[in-house]
């Protein structure tokens, strides 16, 4: 049994800031960082837009960004957290740029701020169009630097320990739940590792792999908010899945990859297969309407047409400016034979952010007791029935740091947990066929496209929940005879993250933000 002070579960903005913070504060406490695939691979990888700042107090106002952010999230925010995650943000921000974080700035040394849907100011602060990659690449470079954090990639956590694997037939409420670290996968040795902890911080991240069309990586399968659902933390807000409008078209690539939002507010126009441009019929506020009505009003137009993808058209943005602020989403276009000056870029909307999760307090804290949740797998207050453009990494900042400083403080009352079993593997062998696997896990993916998507009716979703049924018992059955391997753990996690969305899909009334039942 491997022993830390602190474990982390994830290695994204949130889990790295976490970390970091944690580590430099308490010099002798030992802190283990666990992430599945290489150290950098997450979401935070792949942001575009920005994180979403109030730093210049004439031309925008944190009052300004709270009207912004309470309006896209369609009366469903806690104002309360809103208010502080706004606030806090210079602060929150000012740490990243002393970590190295490079931001671009004008020709007169002042930030250059992006504008994005739903903001009523240029607020976005970037890094280029690769704002998530520099942000992840100075993280870890701090984090190296810290002899009291040893980073594990290509570890898997497969469960959180709680009562439940220490006390047999525990039948504890909720309420008294706790949490003494997590079983890992070693994808070297495929051996479990128990990770004992006295503060666990899950990490963990999105869980757009849950549908076929979808800008997230290949992690994002959504482990972290299945197993707290196991250890009978809540979990909320699950059906406010945000789809970007404009990933990019094109079926032989999965992940999609993202036309960033940044890129209309720069200007680029939307127009059908036709070449007319339609934003206009469903929003005063053009291509910057929020994420929810662009999404849904190229769903609507790709409904009437019986097509697969509109364009974004970039044809009148001076092609220089465009280089040099998006130059990775240039480069990528180019590869695929589109010139911007003559040819528009054909997109359509994709599972992209996920609102809700696990529930946390106003330090980051669950439900389970010695469990800390920070970034896209929490359900926080924030962003309510849809998030504003570029207040997820801002999110993950500001609760990574609350949570720090509870952990921290709260240390001294924690125990060190005492013996915990191993992990069982009596009676399971290496999976004859991963067909069996991989099958499921695409025909999940197929199934929550199709009948959970943008806009949903009562009988798709009843169709899914049927469907998903089935899926769950093979998967279940599969799971009880088989050694553990990732495929399998991310499939049981997807199908249980995919339930909770239906049920909580089935269970809303009303159509608010991102939500919208026919
Ligand atoms: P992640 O960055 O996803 O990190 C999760 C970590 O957990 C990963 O290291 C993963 O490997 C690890 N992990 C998951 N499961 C396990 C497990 N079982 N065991 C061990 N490790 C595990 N937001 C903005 O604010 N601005 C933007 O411009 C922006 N652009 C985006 C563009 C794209 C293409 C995408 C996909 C998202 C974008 N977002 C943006 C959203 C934002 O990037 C994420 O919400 C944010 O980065 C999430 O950070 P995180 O640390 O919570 O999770
Ligand atoms: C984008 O660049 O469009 C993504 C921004 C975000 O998801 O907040």
């Amino acid at each position: 049994m491997l022993k830390y002070d602190f474990l982390v579960i994830g290695s994204g903005i949130a889990g790295l800031s976490y970390a970091l913070k944690v580590a430099q504060k308490l010099p002798d406490a030992k802190i283990a960082i666990v992430t599945k695939s290489d150290e950098n691979e997450s979401n935070t990888k792949y942001a575009q837009g920005g994180i979403a700042v109030v730093l210049d107090q004439i031309k925008d106002s944190y009052e300004s960004h709270i009207k912004d952010t309470l309006k896209a999230g369609d009366g469903l925010c806690n104002e309360a957290i809103v208010r502080a995650v706004v606030t806090e943000g210079p602060d929150r921000f000012d740490e990243l740029v002393q970590w190295g974080v490079d931001f671009d700035k004008k020709n007169a040394g002042e930030y250059d701020f992006g504008l994005e849907g739903g903001h009523s100011k240029n607020r976005i602060l970037h890094h280029k169009d690769i704002t998530g990659a520099e942000i992840e690449k100075r993280l870890l470079r701090q984090v190296h630097m810290l002899s009291n954090v040893k980073l594990f990639s290509q570890y898997f956590a497969v469960d959180l320990i709680t009562q439940h694997q220490l006390v047999e037939d525990f039948k504890g409420t909720s309420k008294n739940i706790q949490c003494f670290g997590a079983y890992i996968f070693n994808a070297d040795t495929k051996k479990i590792e128990t990770f004992s902890a006295k503060t666990t911080m899950l990490a963990s991240g999105g869980i757009g792999q849950v549908y076929q069309n979808t800008t997230n990586p290949i992690i994002a399968t959504g482990d972290g908010i299945a197993m707290a659902y196991r250890a009978k933390a809540a979990i909320e807000n699950m059906e406010f899945i945000q789809f970007h409008p404009t990933a990019m078209y094109n079926p032989l690539e999965s992940p999609s990859f993202l036309i960033s939002e940044a890129v209309r507010g720069f200007g680029a126009l939307l127009r059908n297969k036709s070449g007319e441009t339609f934003m206009h019929l469903y929003d005063d506020r053009n291509e910057l309407a929020s994420r929810d009505i662009v999404s849904r009003a190229i769903d609507s137009e790709l409904k009437k047409s019986g097509d697969d993808f509109v364009y974004l058209d970039c044809r009148h943005i001076n092609q220089a400016d465009f280089k040099r602020h998006f130059p990775n989403i240039l480069q990528k276009v180019n590869e695929l034979g589109i010139d911007l000056a003559k040819d528009m870029i054909p997109v359509v909307p994709a599972a992209h952010y996920l609102c809700g999760g696990i529930n946390v307090d106003e330090n980051g804290q669950t439900g389970v007791k010695n469990l800390y949740a920070c970034g896209e797998c929490t359900n926080t207050g924030l962003h309510g029935a849809n998030r504003l453009a570029s207040n997820s990494l801002l999110e993950a900042l500001v609760f990574a740091h609350r949570s720090f400083v509870k952990s921290v403080e709260k240390l001294d009352e924690t125990r060190a947990p005492g013996h915990i079993p191993d992990w069982n593997e009596e009676g399971t062998s290496e999976p004859k066929e991963l067909i069996l696997i991989t099958h499921n896990r695409k025909e999940l993916q197929i199934l929550m496209n199709d009948y959970v998507g943008i806009i949903r009716t009562d009988e798709r979703l009843h169709r899914a929940a049927k469907r998903l049924h089935i899926l769950y018992e093979e998967t279940e059955d599969l799971y009880k005879k088989s050694k553990i391997s990732p495929q399998i753990i991310e499939l049981r996690n997807m199908l249980s993250v995919a339930y909770i969305i239906i049920q909580q899909s089935l269970a809303r009334k009303e159509n608010r933000g991102g939500f919208y039942k026919a």
